[in-house]
Order: C-alpha cells, then structure tokens, then sequence
C-alpha cells in the first residue's frame, strides 16, 4: 500500500496491520515520476486531493485494486481511467459534510460583517474609535441564500440557514429535481439571491460555471461563497466583476491553481481568502483517514469498498 502523506499513529497503526505500508513523507507533495515508481508493484494507494492520479500514473501500477482518496472531491483522479482498469476509486463523503457547512457559514459571517477586513485595520493600526457609520456590514436576517448544488454539502449549509433568518433556495439544474427542496432556475436564482453559495462537484459541465454573464446576472449587493473547487468560477471573471462592483464581495476557500491566488483579489478588501480549509478540522480529518484506510484495506482483502464513488 503507497500512502503519500503521513497520518495519525492510530490509523497508521491500523493500516500496517492490515498491509505493508509504503510511505511517502517528503517535505512536498509527491513528484509524479516518484509516484509511478513506487506504484509499480503496490495494490492499494491512499492520497490525498494534490496528488494528480492521471491515466498516466495508473498506467504505471499494474497491481493497482484501490485508489481512496482522502477527500471527498475526486477530481485529481481519472476515474474513467481507474474503471477501464478495474480499480475501485474512493473518496470520503458524509464525514466532512458538517465542517464544510461550518466554514461556509464562517466565510458567509465573515464576509458580510467585515471581520477580516477589520482585522487588517485593526492590526495595522488603522482603528480610530467607534462611530456611528464606521464598516457596516450588511445582515444576513430576511435575505436569500442562493445554494449551488444539491448534494449534502448544500443541504447542511441550508439547515442552518434559518439560524440566521435567511431563506434558502437551490438551483435546479438538470437532473431530478429534488421535491424536498425550494429550487428554482439557476438564472432565477442569480438574480435573486443575497448570498450565493457553491456546492457542486468539479465536473467538466461545472467548470467556469459562475462566469462573466453568470456574475453579471447577480446583484450589485450580492455576495459570492466558494467552498467547492476553484475552477467552478472564472476567476478571472470574478476579480473582473468585483473591480467593477457588480457584485459586493466574495469569500474563497478554493482557487483555479492551488496554492496560488490571483493577485487582483489579495489586493480586494471585500474578498476573503481561505487557504483551503474546509474540512480542516481535528475531528473530521481524523475520520476522513480512517474512512479512506477502511476503504483501502476493504478493497485489497478482496471485500466492496464502503464508499466507492460512481
Ligand atoms: C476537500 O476539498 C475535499 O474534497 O474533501
């Protein structure tokens, strides 16, 4: 079994308990020339969403039965490729719902209250005392929150909604449409809404999805949340809509080319910027590895995997 990053000493233990264990623990994600030569003679590989898992590099593992990816968005994996060559493909749904709600909620409050940006002046010594009209914000209490995808992400991030008096709806895009849920057209739902939310899996139908026309469409007073992938948004198109001011701010917790974030937006004080954080918390990184270790020993003793995807 390769793992390409270093995990808890439990779920460690338990996984060399079950199969020979091959670690990388080098300072930087691993290279991919490294990565095709230690897959040459393992079953099973547990990554994470940095490791570029191409046609190419499962080309280059014969013996490959399992790739359980420690993350619940599995973009990095050509999963095509992995079915053409029977390998199971994992990722690790349900445990990360709630902390990504968390930090969408964190970003939303953050964003329209100022804090960051408070913050900045704060620390810079910019602060001069309370006034009356000194960095409004705008309150979140009658307003609508637009949700992006109606996954469980977007469904636990609407569950809260009413604790701050907002108005969920979701875009119907396709698909069922989910009789359980307020949806309406994803223009209709642009348009409308005060804060809008994204949820969807980076598919390439997703890809550049909020673009110029789609930001245009949005209100002027709008705020935009990205806790999903970056390529969702054009993020060109967003530093392109916010100096214009055709929409009042946005909050990232994902970017086009991670780790780099467009200059044009670290210069915005009306963007928050999250260095990818959404499920980074103890408690749920902890299950994701243990997840993506039982998935992984599941797939090479010969048994289903627990959450395979597709
Ligand atoms: C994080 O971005 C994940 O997909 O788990």
């Amino acid at each position: 079994m390769l793992l390409t990053r270093r995990i808890p000493s439990a779920t460690f233990a338990k996984l060399q308990a079950g199969a020979d264990v091959d670690l990388y623990d080098g300072p930087t994600p691993i290279a991919e020339v490294e990565l095709k030569r230690r897959l040459t003679d393992k079953h099973g590989l547990i990554c994470v969403l940095n490791d570029r898992i191409s046609a190419d590099v499962l080309a280059a593992a014969p013996n490959l039965k399992v790739v359980a990816n420690i993350a619940v968005g599995f973009d990095n994996i050509d999963v095509t490729a992995a079915r053409s060559r029977n390998i199971v493909v994992t990722n690790t749904p349900d445990v990360l719902t709630n902390a990504t709600a968390e930090l969408t909620w964190a970003l939303i409050l953050s964003l329209t209250r100022r804090v960051t940006e408070g913050d900045r002046l704060v620390r810079r010594n910019g602060w001069k005392g309370w006034t009356l009209d000194f960095m409004l914000g705008t309150e979140l209490r009658g307003k609508q929150l637009g949700i992006i995808g109606r996954g469980r992400i977007g469904r636990a991030v609407a569950e809260k909604a009413p604790a701050f008096g907002m108005h969920a709806v979701f875009a119907a895009r396709g698909g069922r449409s989910a009789a359980d849920l307020p949806e309406m057209s994803l223009d209709e739902l642009l348009i409308s809404s005060d804060v809008i939310s994204l949820h969807t899996p980076m598919t390439a139908e997703n890809r550049h999805l909020i673009d110029r026309k789609a930001l245009a469409r949005m209100k002027r007073t709008a705020f935009l949340i990205n806790t999903a992938r970056g390529p969702i948004i054009d993020e060109e198109a967003l530093a392109w809509a916010l100096q214009e001011r055709l929409i009042a701010g946005a909050a990232l917790d994902v970017y086009e080319r991670e780790p780099e974030v467009r200059p044009a937006l670290l210069e915005m004080e009306n963007v928050v910027l999250a260095p990818h954080l959404g499920s980074a918390t103890r408690e749920t990184r902890t299950a994701m590895i243990e997840l993506a270790v039982d998935n992984a020993l599941a797939v090479v003793r010969g048994r289903p995997a627990l959450t395979p995807v597709g």
